[in-house]
């Protein structure tokens, strides 16, 4: 039985390859390296003793994507992650946005239709939610209007994928990630943003590194303990491994209805000045900060009910944040040497 894993060379995604195969998957990526290194493959083998296969090439080219289907008769079920990620770049962009995210998922739902691939675990994200009135949020908390073109195409894939479940025979998990950080323990395999980075922990390493000159700290003047925004963060393992729960849950056909939903976090909130705290305790390196202006479009607090996935998953996230900030230090470490 093969997996197809969009998007497998990616950050979340090449973390996820590594628990597949430890739980003895056999793994096709198709990934177009618009944001990743065709080097990843050969990590992963490092980890885990097995080469994935990698295709390269582009989920919106539904020529090729239906090729890599009949070519790969094995694939049993697809765990998709291929997406553009950035929210600042969204709001510029929109239309590339819109483009890649909704096309390549659209060109992969048809396939799997075509040729009765009918289960899907889907990447979706805590954004569909905005500001909840109720904290911490659940799965049924009202989905608010998207704060950026990124957030939407989350929104929109939703819908997307929960019509396609009610009209074909495939059935898929929404998974919605809180904020996952960290690296595998190996160091092998990690985020690697291009460019600057827009999410708090690499701007963190990239500046204890002397890679960047400060951190700002966007705004200490939210209604928070310490006045800086709250968050959700989850280790990039512990989300890896819902993944493999999610895909024998559908595979073993336990699933309670066509398009299931459930919220990847650890349930505990921590401030940008807790996750200052515990990268400088556990790096040993005092982090040059400033507090500055908020960001537009940020959200003051968030974090999940993760209630539904520990019960019905039988999962929980069993990394606290010093391991996750230790894990990306020693990752950022590697990639500079
Ligand atoms: P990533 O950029 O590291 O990985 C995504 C991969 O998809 C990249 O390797 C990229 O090259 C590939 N890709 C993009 N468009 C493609 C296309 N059209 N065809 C083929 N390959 C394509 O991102 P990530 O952090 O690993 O995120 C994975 C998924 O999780 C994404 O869908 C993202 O939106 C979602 N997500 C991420 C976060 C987060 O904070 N990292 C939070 C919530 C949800
Ligand atoms: C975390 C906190 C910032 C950088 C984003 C997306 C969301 C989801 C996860 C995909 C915030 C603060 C950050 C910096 C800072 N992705 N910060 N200085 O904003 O929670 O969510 O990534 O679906 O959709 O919006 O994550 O890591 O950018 O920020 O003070 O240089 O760190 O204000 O409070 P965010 P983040």
């Amino acid at each position: 039985m093969q997996i197809l894993v969009t998007g497998g060379t990616g950050y979340i995604g090449s973390h996820t390859v590594v628990e597949l195969q430890q739980e003895g998957f056999e793994v096709v990526i198709v990934d177009n390296l618009s944001n990743s290194s065709g080097d990843v493959p050969y990590n992963i083998e490092q980890i885990t003793g097995t080469l994935p296969v990698l295709e390269v090439f582009d989920l919106c080219d539904l020529g090729k994507t239906e090729a890599l289907f009949s070519n790969y008769p094995d694939i049993e079920a697809v765990i998709h992650f291929a997406a553009f990620k950035s929210v600042g770049e969204s709001v510029n962009e929109p239309l590339k946005y819109y483009h890649n995210n909704i096309l390549s998922s659209v060109n992969l739902l048809k396939c799997m239709k075509d040729k009765e691939v009918n289960k899907m675990v889907f990447s979706s994200s805590c954004t569909v939610y905005g500001q909840p009135e109720q904290l911490p949020v659940t799965e049924q908390a009202p989905l608010r209007k998207a704060e950026s073109p990124y957030g939407n195409t989350k929104k929109i894939m939703e819908d997307v994928i929960f019509d396609t479940t009610r009209a074909s025979a495939i059935q898929a998990i929404l998974l919605r990630y809180f904020n996952p950080i960290g690296a595998h323990e190996s160091a092998l395999i990690g985020e690697s943003p291009t460019g600057i980075p827009d999410n708090l922990v690499p701007y963190i390493t990239q500046t204890a590194t002397g890679k960047r000159e400060f951190l700002r700290v966007f705004g200490n003047d939210y209604n928070t303990p310490d006045g800086t925004p709250v968050r959700d963060y989850i280790h990039v393992v512990d989300l890896a491994k819902a993944h493999v729960v999610a895909l024998k849950r559908l595979l073993e056909s336990k699933t309670l209805s066509k398009c299931e939903v459930f919220n990847l976090g650890t349930g505990t909130g921590y401030s940008v000045l807790d996750v200052i705290h515990s990268f400088e305790k556990v790096s040993g390196v005092k982090l040059n900060y400033r507090i500055v202006d908020r960001r537009s479009g940020d959200i003051e607090k968030v974090w999940a009910d993760t209630s539904y996935a520990n019960r019905e998953l039988g999962w929980k996230a069993e990394k606290g944040l010093d391991e996750m900030m230790l894990s990306a230090w020693e990752w950022e470490k590697k990639l500079k040497n």
